[in-house]
């Protein structure tokens, strides 16, 4: 993978908390993306003008179209036009011949921000099924499978643009992060028949496809790693850069922030000069009420909006009766990255949210810290009892926070498990109920890659 994310919890501000996404380019080429502002507005079309149009709330679906947008310059495009979606005007379309939409899932199926605007044009009634006839496109989705609306905008974009009057190049591509590959297991499939489609459409926008499709390895030099800044000095450039993401993941809570031009975020490492760009967007977690009962899972970063919660909690139970707070944590190390001890086991004494008074309690996984691995999953199934007594007690809700590799999978599992052993249910029941409690919002999976 190219790139990896961090999400850290902004104390200051319990109900927000921030990612900060380290971009890792890996080939020399990487086409600028000034600002949107900068951005001159859509030219009339060209011959051979291929426009790709994103939408990204966290960077996968940007790094997609930036890669779609090299394959093509590599294959002789004339004329590429890469934009976020808030940027190209949407009256705009019909005059376009080729267009690639790249956009992710936020929220519960949600589009991403730079969509909103976008997609609210190209739903009104007037635009007829004759609107975007000159229009030829092709959509990738980037979701993961675990969410019940899976890709949804991507799906409903595709529809929309078809009853439009707009032809489709290709199927639309959906990347899912449950893949083992990640989205990219999805794209590269997709990829390929789309330059083989468009080039039997229009030979003049890709005349040297034969780069894409049979690449000569020799002309991409030397693979090399290198950590893009936006809007940082040009000197900028760090060369550990993955040492830097593992310490940044220890140390949020020493990090500063910088409200600083455009992007509006910049994030400083301690004890070092350089800056990366970030933003900060609030969470679309629903908060839980006071009469909530709550079993908490979130390993890594994952707990930091649980951060939140337990604060949220604490000032609460000053002032009215509160439900007990069963919170799984995760890390490797006790020693390295064991994010916010301090906090976490001070609230789980002295009759704090999360103390054994309260009827609460914390559980770490420490997974390297012995020979054999031990996770959130297997701290659940430890605690089955309690975690049973939790879901037994009205209206409890289960929040699953954190990696979406195979985090929430694994833990479903456990959950289905302790259920099944407490209860004495079968496992189709119990997987029914777990279906029905997501339904309801009271089995709430919010998973980044
Ligand atoms: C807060 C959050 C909510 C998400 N909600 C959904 C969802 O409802 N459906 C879905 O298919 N994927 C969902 N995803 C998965 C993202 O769409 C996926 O990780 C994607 O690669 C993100 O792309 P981006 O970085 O371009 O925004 C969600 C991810 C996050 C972080």
């Amino acid at each position: 993978r190219s790139s990896d994310s961090l999400a850290l919890y902004l104390g200051e501000e319990p109900a927000w908390f921030i990612q900060a996404r380290f971009r890792l380019s890996l080939s020399r080429f990487h086409l600028s993306m000034a600002p949107p502002s900068s951005r001159p507005s859509p030219l009339p079309v060209a011959n051979g003008r291929l426009v790709i149009l994103y939408a990204s709330q966290t960077g996968n679906a940007m790094d997609v179209a930036e890669r779609v947008g090299r394959e093509a310059k590599r294959g002789g495009c004339p004329d590429v036009d890469l934009l976020s979606m808030d940027s190209f005007n949407p009256s705009c379309l019909p005059g376009e011949g080729f267009v690639v939409f790249v956009v992710s899932t936020m929220g519960q199926g949600d589009p991403p921000d730079s969509m909103k605007s976008f997609w609210k044009y190209l739903l009104q009634k007037h635009l007829g099924s004759q609107w975007l006839e000159g229009l030829q496109y092709a959509v990738f989705g980037l979701g993961d499978s675990g969410y019940q609306k899976y890709n949804f905008p991507a799906k409903k974009l595709d529809q929309r643009l078809s009853d439009l009057g707009a032809k489709q190049i290709i199927n639309k591509g959906l990347g899912d992060d449950q893949h083992p590959a990640g989205y990219e297991g999805a794209l590269d499939p997709w990829l390929q028949p789309l330059w083989q489609s468009l080039n039997e459409t229009n030979t003049s926008i890709l005349p040297r496809i034969i780069d894409i499709v049979n690449p000569n390895m020799d002309i991409l030099g030397d693979a090399n790693v290198e950590v893009i800044y936006y809007g940082a000095p040009q000197d900028a450039n760090i060369s550990d850069s993955m040492g830097l993401i593992g310490r940044a993941r220890s140390m949020s809570p020493a990090l500063k922030f910088h409200n600083d031009g455009e992007p509006q975020y910049m994030l400083a490492f301690p004890n070092k000069e350089s800056v990366i760009a970030c933003w900060i967007r609030q969470g679309s977690l629903p908060r839980p009420l006071p009469s909530i009962p709550l079993v908490l899972i979130g390993p890594g970063t994952g707990c930091a909006p649980f951060r939140a919660f337990v604060e949220e909690r604490t000032a609460q139970a000053a002032v009215e009766p509160t439900t007990p707070v069963l919170f799984f944590f995760g890390c490797r190390n006790q020693d390295s990255d064991f994010l916010y001890k301090n906090f976490w086991l001070n609230h789980a004494q002295n009759h704090g949210v999360l103390s054994a008074e309260k009827g609460g309690g914390f559980f770490v996984a420490f997974s390297r810290d012995q020979h054999q691995k031990i996770y959130v999953q297997d701290k659940i199934k430890e605690q089955s009892e309690r975690v049973m007594n939790i879901l037994c007690s009205n209206k409890a809700v289960i929040y699953v926070v954190g990696c979406s590799t195979k985090m929430p999978a694994d833990v479903t599992a456990a959950l289905e498990e302790v259920i099944c052993q407490e209860s004495g249910n079968s496992k189709e029941n119990v997987s029914e109920w777990l279906k029905t409690m997501k339904k309801a919002g009271n089995f709430i999976i919010e998973a980044w890659s």
